[in-house]
């Protein structure tokens, strides 16, 4: 594992304990973020873009998704039980349902330039290889549209170390009780926590992958950065040599 990518062995692994998260997850995610959660997702949905198909990417139990009824939203996650219980509880809630797509960033099974926006929160660091589903994240996007990321990045090492305190200690004691075992599926999490990269490492990979005006907010740190990225207009290259 490492700040591009995470080995297929270590993937599955992470994704078989990310499954075992459904019935506790919403729960365990407020406690370790203060309760701040919310408010960052927020944050996501007031930076898309108010019209056109949006596209979640890794929506997991749908704790976003449920935050956006009236929009026109297709939802994807490699995990068929995350998509099964997203789908009881997003759909309930619209009059229009939305799409549930078994699949990965890396693979989207999508066609080119289908959707006005994308986003993905809180798994981004789960990506087994980063920079190739940023470029599947350009693919599906439409000329002059935008994606939107949230998750824990670190400013530097020393921030890590204690980001790797709180989650190892704090979140760890927490996910214990509540899972009410000592080999808990958030021991995967602090992993891809340790290993997740810098706010610097996406922007200059989501730059390097072509997308245009990037920018990223510390919104907490060691806990959400929010970064921001279009896929070029037509005819316009990623910068002024192409
Ligand atoms: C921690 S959950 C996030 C759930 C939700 N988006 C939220 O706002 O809380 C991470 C999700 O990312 C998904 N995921 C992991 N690897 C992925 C990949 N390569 N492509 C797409 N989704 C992935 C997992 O299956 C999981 O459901």
């Amino acid at each position: 594992m490492d700040t591009e990518r995470i080995g297929i062995e270590d993937w599955t692994e992470l994704q078989r304990n990310l499954e075992l998260t459904i019935p506790v997850y919403d729960r365990i995610n407020r406690f370790a973020t203060l309760g701040q959660d919310k408010r960052w997702r927020e944050m996501v949905r007031s930076r898309l873009p108010a019209e056109g198909h949006i596209l979640e990417v890794g929506c997991g139990p749908g704790t976003f998704a449920e935050m956006i009824p009236s929009r026109e939203l297709t939802c994807l996650d490699p995990i068929p039980a995350m998509l099964s219980v997203a789908e009881k509880r997003v759909n309930s809630k619209r009059e229009r349902p939305a799409i549930f797509i078994e699949g990965t960033a890396e693979e989207m099974p999508f066609e080119d330039e289908s959707f006005e926006s994308v986003c993905s929160l809180f798994s981004f660091r789960d990506w087994y290889d980063k920079r190739a589903g940023l470029g599947e994240v350009l693919r599906v996007l439409k000329p002059g549209a935008k994606m939107v990321i949230v998750d824990p990045a670190k400013m530097n090492r020393i921030h890590g170390f204690f980001g790797w305190l709180w989650m190892r200690v704090w979140v760890g004691a927490y996910a214990r009780i509540i899972c009410g075992v000592k080999d808990h599926p958030w021991k995967w999490l602090t992993k891809t926590y340790v290993t997740f990269g810098t706010t610097r490492d996406y922007v200059r990979m989501m730059e390097e992958v072509g997308f245009v005006k990037v920018h990223a907010k510390v919104v907490f740190p060691g806990m959400a950065t929010i970064w921001e990225g279009s896929k070029p207009e037509e005819g316009k290259g990623c910068c002024s040599n192409c």
